[in-house]
């Protein structure tokens, strides 16, 4: 049994065994159908979710896996209990958890008695969602080396990427950053992205050369005081921007999406988000059964 936390540390022969367990069960559905019929997934969402929470119950349910969906709106959580209290409780139902949380060290809080995934971490990481974007990568391209990535938007707060850039720097490419500049990414975690692949600042959207474009939108939910309005108009995609944009350039957003990325790139060739999310059944798939059978 193995936890999925962090790509800090993940080896890349583990990210490619993962990759591959997906390919494998994209192409024959049934692979794993009923593997671990009798084992109990608990998710445990203290931060909303769409895309995470029900492509998780649907690879669920494709592996045999009953689900528990655990609520902390209508829980003990709202008569004073505490977190660790919960998450001892849950593990004990459970034969492996899921679990997203708004604090960033809640995994080094808590003591695990089966197996976790990282569903998102506050603003650190988002390991699983950065493996859909490998994935979808890989299927567009065949491969991940040797491609040129700019990653656009909320740098600082977003989870996502911090955990594809803890993936890409396992890779041979290069990556180039846009955000507004209160949004960089923190110094340090740069430096130690920097020692490992190419990656730089750039002072405009520029396309040229791009074969993934990676938008994020702004996390106003992460700020505390007073929330900046509008940030994302200097990022936002138009369909003048992408004519610099090579014909197989693809567009990636982890999604929700705010004005950053209007409707009308919807329509464009370049437009692979929906498809990315839907990348998350195979892919978590081969996350939870890394994880029972590891
Ligand atoms: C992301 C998240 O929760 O960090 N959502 C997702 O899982 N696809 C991105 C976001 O909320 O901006």
């Amino acid at each position: 049994m193995a936890n999925f936390l962090s790509l800090k540390n993940f080896s890349k022969s583990k990210i490619e065994q993962i990759l591959e367990t997906a390919f494998s069960i994209e192409k024959n559905p049934k692979m794993l159908e009923n593997k671990y019929i009798s084992k109990i997934l608990t998710l445990a969402f203290f931060e909303p979710s769409t895309r995470t929470k029900l492509s998780f119950t649907a690879s669920a349910y494709k592996l045999g896996l009953k689900v528990l969906d655990y609520s902390p709106n209508f829980s003990s959580q709202k008569k004073g209990e505490s977190i660790s209290d919960t998450l001892k409780i849950l593990m004990g139902y459970s034969d492996i958890m899921v679990i997203r949380h708004p604090d960033e060290n809640i995994f080094q809080n808590v003591s695990f008695s089966c197996p976790i995934i990282n569903a998102g971490n506050g603003i650190d990481e988002h390991p699983t969602q950065a493996l859909i974007d490998l994935y979808t990568i890989k299927k567009e391209f065949g491969k991940i080396d040797g491609l040129n990535i700019l990653m656009v938007g909320d740098l600082k707060n977003g989870r996502t990427i911090h955990s594809l850039l803890l993936a890409l720097s396992n890779f041979d490419v290069s990556i180039s950053l846009f955000c507004p500049k209160q949004l960089s990414l923190d110094k340090q975690f740069f430096s130690k992205i920097k020692e490992k692949i190419n990656i730089t600042y750039s002072s405009s959207i520029n396309l040229k050369n791009i074969d993934v474009l990676y938008m994020t939108r702004i996390q106003y939910e992460r700020f505390k005081n007073k929330k900046p309005k509008g940030l994302e108009k200097s990022y936002s995609l138009n369909l003048n921007l992408l004519k610099h944009a090579k014909k197989n350039m693809i567009i990636l957003h982890p999604l929700p999406r705010l004005s950053e990325l209007p409707i009308q790139i919807d329509n464009t060739t370049h437009a692979k988000y929906f498809e990315q999310a839907k990348n998350g059944i195979p892919l978590r798939a081969a996350v939870l059964d890394y994880c029972l059978s590891n």
